[in-house]
């Protein structure tokens, strides 16, 4: 159980194997004192005594030792906060007091006029949570021109290396890492969602291998636009400030008794490398954020790439069939199913069913699929709207929008304004109306461009737009959850687009890309894992050659194998796959059921990165109590190289451990120090191997 433990004006928070300190001065500065192994209260105190260092007057004596930097004063990084109002802005606070709660969640209160911050520091395990809460207590208004969730400093340590996940449509969550240079480096999204191009995370450390080392990791749980900075300074210190809003799509105004909320910026300490980082990262929002976590996730079949907006009762029927004689679980329509829409130029807003295609709504295809066996489930993009549709046609004004200016149309689609108080409401009815009239048991949430114009005309603050759209998608989903309990959802921005702690913490998986290439699959995936657990990482298996992006062709084997590393789900054309494809489809699934509990509960080891220049193989091993699993892959066996064998991790040196493909017994010291020969040959081959403690 972590604990916080307070003494005067000092603060220490410990988690299994970390601390993080705190320290209010005699001038009311708060500084970080520790961030890393465990350590003891005398440990803080000690070090909250040292001599203030030397400065020169062209430098600061607060630069990189503050715990939320405001604007003002002799600073001069990045300020966590700014805030205006009528006559001056910055801030000059007075600490007023801390709290702590009864889960230890320490809470330290300033003061500056009307302006009441609060800082919160809660200790989950060894993760970090910061979050912070403006209140204006005074009686005139005020403007937060930036209000960051955190700011995070590191030790001092030479050599500094940064690690991000980059990409774009269909190439998310790829893992870069490069030397950290004097200045900033700042990632975000200016997108009004989180956006494909970065998840909002980095990692920091200096020499960490995958097994050992330093790491220092910070997330953000912000579903809207979003801003990480990480500042080298003149001194070589580094830290991480981090929130919600990138420019200035973070502005708010306080009214008098107004407040706002930061999303939470969570930090990790670890000495156990990226793979040690990965499994508490992963432990952390397996207990602490993903909602019903230690359910399994079932194996669905979603219809998207193999009918797109052609869609029927009939067909989809035929699709059900099949993937239920295959063992799939969960079979979900997805776009195409209401109003006009079948193409992506109609319908989006028009949230029921097209008459001509389910004549007597989805009730009868939803019993159907139920009588199967499977549960039922929907694709919808409640944000959004097409100009070619009723709801338009009669609310032109519920869109974002700039008086005089084009309305953008990507994908044919505009941003229905959330902040407004109707389009809230007409989406809760329709979206109540529509899980209550048929038996839906899933919902795929998807949200497919960007915020390109986002003006509220008539509004007095239209800027509140950004940040109330995603406080307006969070109530949403928090209501239809409350008011639906057995229905699940899934997180889908044009794949991976909106993937984040907060997005995570009120959906059950989320859709990782429209790249269903099990080739580029594994880098996107190696990436993903980095940070979030399989436990939400839907994979699906799809036609060769793969019909979205590539062409590519790829056994079932290499398909099967690169899905079964997340929560595994089918969306090929199951009319066009042969018998023997479906029987050997049915095995993949059932030998996926059996490795499930380990896969999507258990704790990850990155064994071998794909991508190596050798061709491979890379691979990924799974542990939970005394089963093991591990998958590998080969991209390319080159000039007849033998294959090398993959030393696992995770098991008792002293232990036996039986295969369960080959009956073999190995020696768990041989499996960690020798490897396990994976008998895979030529391009693109798979294997998964299953052992169990004897
Ligand atoms: C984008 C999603 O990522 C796809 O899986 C699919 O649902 C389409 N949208 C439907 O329009």
């Amino acid at each position: 159980m972590p604990e916080t433990v307070a003494a005067g004006r000092t603060w220490l928070l410990s988690g299994p194997t970390s601390s993080y300190a705190l320290h209010v001065t005699e001038d009311d500065t708060l500084v970080n004192l520790h961030w890393g192994p465990r350590i003891a209260p005398a440990d803080a105190e000690a070090l909250a005594a040292a001599p203030p260092e030397a400065y020169w007057p062209f430098e600061s004596p607060l630069d990189g030792r503050e715990e939320y930097p405001v604007e003002g004063g002799p600073r001069f990084v990045r300020p966590a906060l700014s805030v205006r109002d009528d006559v001056r802005r910055g801030t000059e606070w007075r600490f007023e007091g801390h709290t702590v709660a009864g889960d230890g969640e320490l809470r330290l209160r300033f003061r500056d006029g009307g302006l009441a911050v609060t800082l919160h520091y809660r200790m989950r395990d060894d993760v970090v949570e910061r979050w912070a809460t403006l209140a204006n207590e005074g009686g005139t208004p005020l403007e937060l021109l930036r209000a960051d969730s955190a700011t995070w400093t590191l030790p001092h340590r030479e050599g500094w290396r940064l690690s991000q996940l980059h990409g774009r449509w269909a190439a998310e969550s790829r893992l870069v890492r490069s030397p950290l240079t004097y200045g900033e480096k700042v990632i975000g999204s200016r997108r009004g969602h989180t956006g494909h191009q970065h998840l909002p995370w980095v990692a920091l450390d200096t020499d960490a291998t995958e097994e050992s080392g330093e790491v220092y990791g910070c997330a953000l749980g912000w579903s809207g636009s979003w801003r990480i900075a990480v500042a080298q300074l003149p001194d070589a210190r580094v830290q991480v400030t981090g929130g919600a809003g990138h420019d200035d799509s973070g502005l708010l105004r306080l009214a008098p008794g107004g407040s706002f909320t930061t999303p939470v910026f969570a930090g990790l300490w670890t000495d156990a490398g990226h793979g040690g980082a990965s499994r508490a990262w992963h432990a952390y929002q397996r207990a602490y954020v993903i909602p019903d976590a230690d359910r399994d996730r079932p194996v669905l079949f979603n219809s998207w790439e193999a009918t797109t907006f052609d869609i029927s009762e009939e067909q989809q029927l035929a699709l059900a069939r099949r993937a239920a004689a295959m063992g799939v679980e969960l079979f979900v329509v997805d776009d195409g199913w209401f109003g006009a829409r079948t193409s992506d130029r109609a319908g989006l807003g028009d949230w029921t069913p097209n008459p001509d295609r389910f004549p007597s709504g989805l009730r009868p295809l939803a019993d159907r699929v139920h009588d199967f066996g499977m549960r039922f489930g929907i694709w919808v993009e409640p944000e959004m709207v097409n100009p070619d549709s009723d709801l338009y046609r009669a609310h032109p004004d519920w869109v974002q929008y700039q008086t005089g200016r084009t309305r953008t149309e990507l994908r044919n689609q505009l941003v229905l304004n959330l902040a407004r108080e109707d389009v809230q409401e007409y989406l809760w009815q329709r979206l109540d109306a529509l899980l209550s009239d048929a038996p839906i048991d899933y919902v795929k949430w998807d949200f497919n461009r960007c915020f390109t114009d986002a003006g509220w005309p008539g509004d007095p603050y239209p800027q509140r737009l950004w940040v109330d759209h995603v406080h307006a998608l969070y109530a949403l989903l928090d209501r239809l959850r409350a008011a639906h309990p057995h229905v699940a959802f899934e997180s889908c921005s044009g794949g991976g687009g909106r993937i984040d702690l907060g997005m995570l913490s009120r959906t059950d998986q989320v859709w990782t890309s429209d790249n269903t290439d099990p080739l580029d699959r594994l880098a996107i995936q190696h990436g993903f894992s980095q940070l979030h657990p399989a436990r939400v990482m839907a994979a699906w298996v799809t036609d060769s050659p793969n019909t979205q992006l590539n062409g590519r062709v790829s056994t079932l084997r290499f398909r099967f194998v690169s899905a079964m590393a997340g929560v595994l789900g089918v969306g090929g054309d199951l009319t066009a796959w042969s018998e023997e494809e479906l029987a050997e489809a049915a095995g993949w699934v059932a030998l996926y059921k059996e490795i499930r509990p380990v896969v999507q509960h258990g704790d990850l080891y990155r064994l071998r990165p794909p991508g190596l220049a050798q061709g491979g193989p890379s691979a990924v091993q799974y542990v939970r109590g005394d089963e093991t699993v591990v998958l590998a892959w080969l991209e390319a066996q080159r000039y007849g190289e033998p294959v090398p064998a993959v030393r696992l991790r995770g098991l008792d040196p002293t232990a036996a451990y039986e295969c369960r493909e080959t009956g073999e017994i190995h020696r768990g010291a041989v499996l960690l120090h020798h490897g396990l020969p994976t008998g895979l040959r030529g391009d693109l081959d798979a294997a998964v191997v299953r052992l169990r403690r004897v």
